[in-house]
């Protein structure tokens, strides 16, 4: 018996990957919300899923730890790591990756301090726009940062805005379309070919009478 693991996200993405994976016919044995197991047996005796940070699922498919996974577009763009395809966009958990500052607030004319925990993604699109910045690393609460004076701007995700807004931020400039997407470990793709690739198409089924 061929075993399968798949690497979920935990948070507000696992709410909308459950029903997705329920649809393409794998269904976690306990209730994943309730308990404080991080990993689940299913429905299908090969098949296991792992609750993780989602920063931490590219690693454990990129490594092969896990055989497939499901994380934001955020998380892979940071993560910058190869080893895994990326075959399915599961078009949920969608939100914007974006520039923010405080409302009104003029162009920084000196060097720029940018807040995030998207460090990669955040160098990558400075560059990009010829603008000089400074990036200090956060791990949430990004929001915070320009209250405080920690920095001018922050990179973060966006999805209705509240937050910038409770804040007293605006969004600024668009980096990236985020949704959560479907990975899978290439090495797994070629050994575990039959079991990897029926998942994918289950999921692609899944997507299509969604
Ligand atoms: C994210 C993000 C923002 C917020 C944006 O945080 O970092 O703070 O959601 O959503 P909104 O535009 O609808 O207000 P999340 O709640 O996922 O927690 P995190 O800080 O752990 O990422």
């Amino acid at each position: 018996m061929t075993q399968i693991t798949i690497a979920l996200t935990k948070g507000r993405i696992l709410k909308e990957t459950l029903p997705l994976l329920a649809s393409a016919g794998i269904v976690p044995v306990e209730d994943v919300f309730s308990s404080r197991k991080l990993v689940f047996a299913t429905n299908c005796h090969n098949v296991r899923v792992i609750i993780l940070r989602g920063s931490d699922v590219a690693t454990y498919v990129q490594f092969g730890a896990a055989d497939l996974g499901v994380a934001g577009k955020d998380m892979l763009l940071e993560h910058q790591g190869d080893g895994y395809y990326e075959p399915l966009d599961l078009g949920i958990a969608r939100c914007k990756l974006m520039t923010a500052a405080p409302v009104g607030a003029k162009p920084q004319s000196g060097r720029l301090r940018v807040a995030t925990k998207y460090i990669n993604v955040a160098r990558q699109f400075y560059a990009q726009q010829g603008r000089q910045a400074d990036l200090i690393k956060l791990y949430g609460a990004m929001e915070l940062a320009p209250i405080l004076d920690l920095a001018h701007e922050i990179v973060d995700i966006v999805d209705t805005g509240n937050t910038l807004k409770a804040n007293g931020l605006e969004p600024r400039d668009e980096i990236a379309d985020i949704s959560s997407r479907l990975i899978v470990n290439k090495a797994a793709m070629k050994t575990k070919f039959n079991e990897v690739q029926g998942i994918v198409d289950a999921f692609k089924k899944a997507l299509e009478n969604n």
